[in-house]
């Protein structure tokens, strides 16, 4: 493969190497690039056509919805619903799975997904993305349960993410051939593939963390950070920098380009509010650790591994520990200690 083919090309040629794999997987792939490159033309155009703002309602999680929480989820599920590619679907922004008409083409494949992370960020035009998990339907199924989506990370055939920043970039691993980035040429509507083989460096001196939440912390993070804190005078001998989004996938992709650590650990008030942490696994956590890996990475939830986790429900939370190998493994052996 060489920079500057196109995405879908590349997810020929994948398939091409992928035994018994069918065009579905393909078609699938260009679904979720259609869906993706349409959100990016929304949020790009913005206040000109009145996309901003909140809508009158809460999804699932009791979070308020934004408008654009709401209508690109309904881009998501237009753009998959009727090509045959998909058993079913499950959204942050949706109770429930989402099952089919009787009457539309049954695929093989699962999707799970998060239409807009960080929407918070979107009316002070700060990055956004969407994050999408792709699994197989039991074989023969072909009108899922919510029981056959409960399936650990481990099972994920493709996971990736759209940032939609200063440009639009996908970012896509499958379970074993490494992680791809593109870039979205507006002009012809194509993602070019922009970075091969994404490698995140096993080391770093920058980390991210909603540090508002401090005395909620669990004494393993308020130690990790304490320990950055303290720089090149404490035991670390080196100064850290410290940077928070709030858009985990424009905090991934920076993990991805030059290292990092994130982290949304479980803390007292999340606890309090019987949440085991603030991410969502099956739509959030999963795929961005399927790609950090992909990437050389690891990522845990302090006490296992993310992908390991056995999901009981589509919007069960768990606590994120992602990003540079030797940092996040250093974060578990305190959460061990
Ligand atoms: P979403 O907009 O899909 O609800 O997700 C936002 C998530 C994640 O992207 C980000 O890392 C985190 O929430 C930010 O949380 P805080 O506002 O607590 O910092
Ligand atoms: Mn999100
Ligand atoms: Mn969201």
């Amino acid at each position: 493969m060489h920079i500057g083919t196109t995405l879908t090309n590349y997810i020929i040629e994948t398939q091409r190497q992928i035994q018994g794999a069918t065009g579905e997987f393909t078609g699938l792939l260009n679904d979720i690039a259609v869906a993706c490159k349409k959100i990016s033309d929304l949020v790009n155009k913005g206040d000109l056509i009145g996309v901003l703002g909140s809508a009158e309602s809460e999804n699932i999680q009791g979070e308020t919805q934004k408008k654009l929480d709401v209508i690109t989820n309904e881009v998501f599920l237009e753009a998959l619903a009727h090509n045959g590619h998909v058993a079913g679907m499950a959204s942050e922004e949706m109770d429930e799975i989402v099952q089919l008409p009787p009457n539309a083409p049954r695929g093989h494949y699962l999707v799970l997904f998060d239409p807009l992370d960080g929407s918070s960020n979107i009316d002070v035009n700060v990055s956004v993305g969407t994050i999408f998990s792709i699994i197989k339907a039991p074989p023969g199924v072909t009108n899922p349960t919510l029981e056959d989506f409960l399936q650990p990370g481990v099972q994920q055939c493709a996971a990736g993410y759209c940032l939609y920043g200063p440009s639009t970039m996908m970012v896509f691993a499958t379970r074993d051939r490494g992680v791809q980035m593109f870039t979205l040429d507006k002009d012809f509507g194509e993602f070019l593939l922009t970075h091969e083989n994404v490698q995140i460096p096993e080391d770093t001196a920058e980390f991210a963390i909603n540090a508002s939440n401090s005395r909620f912390w669990e004494p393993a993070i308020q130690k990790y950070v304490d320990e950055c804190l303290a720089g090149a005078q404490g035991l670390r001998g080196k100064d850290f920098n410290m940077r928070w989004i709030a858009s985990m996938v424009a905090e991934v992709h920076r993990i991805l380009t030059r290292g990092g650590v994130f982290m949304y650990p479980v803390d007292a008030k999340l606890k309090s509010k019987g949440q085991e942490g603030k991410l969502r696994l099956m739509y959030e956590a999963n795929p961005m650790s399927l790609l950090i890996e992909q990437a050389g990475g690891v990522s845990s939830t302090g006490r296992e591994r993310i992908l390991d986790v056995q999901p009981q429900g589509i919007h069960q939370r768990v606590p994120v520990i992602l990003g540079s190998k030797n940092e996040v493994e250093r974060i578990i052996g305190y959460h061990a200690a």
